[in-house]
């Protein structure tokens, strides 16, 4: 059953902060080289936050373009669900934060922890608000601060991932325009491959967390790599399948950037040329719950989104968490 929702994207925007880290530089942190890191993931830089700079920022950079990009009126807006995984503090949630900085005054909030696939949840779960006609204006936002847990000592993980926000306006939409369906699930068995060990309620800070390097993100790379070329691909063509599209119908594939060759293989799978499939983690790395809104974004700017498109979202994340939304693009 296609599980339709009445809302689509009326704007989206990003922000990523200005310092730029590119693998040259990397080179100078940790044992590694610019052809090891574009031929195994495809980047080749990443923007990185300065010290100051929080999710709640990067965050408030995308929600004020995107309101500006749609003439809203802050005070319109009646939800914010952020997606994160670098929230600025455990609580007041970063939604909070985010509400009081656009001057959002009626809207309530909260955050969502969903790792990669973390935008890919927040808009489906903001879109059940909008369709259900209890709410006009939803702001969904994913913004993620992985330089803050990043350990520049693991060459197999800091040259993966960069810092960076996106934000979408949701609003109703008509019978043949926005969501028309989505596919999210969770095999609980992952968590052991990509976490970050210390922090939360399991183990608190201590000098023995930090001594051991427990805040930082820990991952099995190839573990992960084989679960998220698997799924990503069985992920696009079952929601393709089940809609009764075909490749040729869909105009954009918009993946989670977190290695151009899970990107690829993922195209192969749904056989598709390069023209169909939205790629930036070459400039961005991988910006965990940035990376489908400014996907997003890039795709308008590019010209490459028209009225009546059909786009297909699909996310693996920690957790592990898979996400996929099909929509017919509204503007
Ligand atoms: C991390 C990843 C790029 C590693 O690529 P890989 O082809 O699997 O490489 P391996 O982990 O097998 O490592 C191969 C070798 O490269 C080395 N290596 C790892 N990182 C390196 C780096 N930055 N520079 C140079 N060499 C590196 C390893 O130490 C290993 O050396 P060894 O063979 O002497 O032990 C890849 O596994 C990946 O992208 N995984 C998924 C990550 C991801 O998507 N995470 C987020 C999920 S949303």
């Amino acid at each position: 059953m296609s599980h339709r929702i009445a809302a689509k994207i009326t704007g989206v925007a990003g922000y990523v902060p200005p310092k730029v880290m590119t693998n040259g530089d990397l080179e100078k942190i940790v044992e590694t080289n610019d052809e090891w890191i574009r031929t195994r993931t495809g980047i080749r830089e990443r923007h990185i936050a300065e010290k100051g700079t929080a999710t709640s920022h990067m965050a408030t950079e995308a929600a004020k373009s995107v309101l500006a990009e749609t003439s809203t009126d802050p005070a319109d807006i009646d939800l914010i669900v952020l997606a994160s995984v670098t929230p600025d503090m455990f609580f007041p949630a970063t939604a909070c934060l985010v509400q009081e900085r656009i001057g959002a005054k009626k809207a309530w909030g909260f955050d969502l922890s969903a790792a990669c696939s973390g935008f890919a949840y927040a808009m489906t779960v903001g879109a059940q608000f909008v369709g259900a006609g209890t709410h006009k204006k939803v702001l969904v936002i994913g913004s993620d601060t992985m330089s803050s847990i990043l350990d520049y000592k693991d060459r197999a993980t800091c040259v993966l991932f960069g810092d960076g926000a996106g934000a979408a306006l949701l609003e109703s939409a008509g019978p043949n325009e926005g969501i028309l369906d989505f596919q999210h699930d969770v095999d609980g068995s992952g968590g052991a491959f990509l976490y970050m060990p210390a922090g939360g309620s399991l183990h608190p800070a201590s000098f023995e967390t930090i001594e051991k390097r427990m805040h930082y993100v820990h991952q099995e790379g190839s573990q992960v790599f084989k679960y998220a070329v698997r799924r990503m691909a069985d992920m696009a063509a079952h929601l393709l399948e089940k809609n009764g599209f075909t490749k040729d119908d869909m105009k954009l594939l918009v993946p989670h950037q977190a290695n151009l060759r899970i990107i690829r293989a993922t195209q192969e799978r749904l056989g598709v040329d390069d023209s169909k499939v939205l790629v930036n983690i070459d400039r961005y790395g991988n910006t965990t719950a940035g990376t489908i809104p400014l996907g997003l974004r890039d795709a308008v700017e590019q010209g490459r989104l028209h009225k009546g498109d059909l786009v297909l979202i699909v996310t693996v994340g920690a957790g592990y968490t898979t996400g996929g939304v099909l929509l017919r693009w509204a503007y």
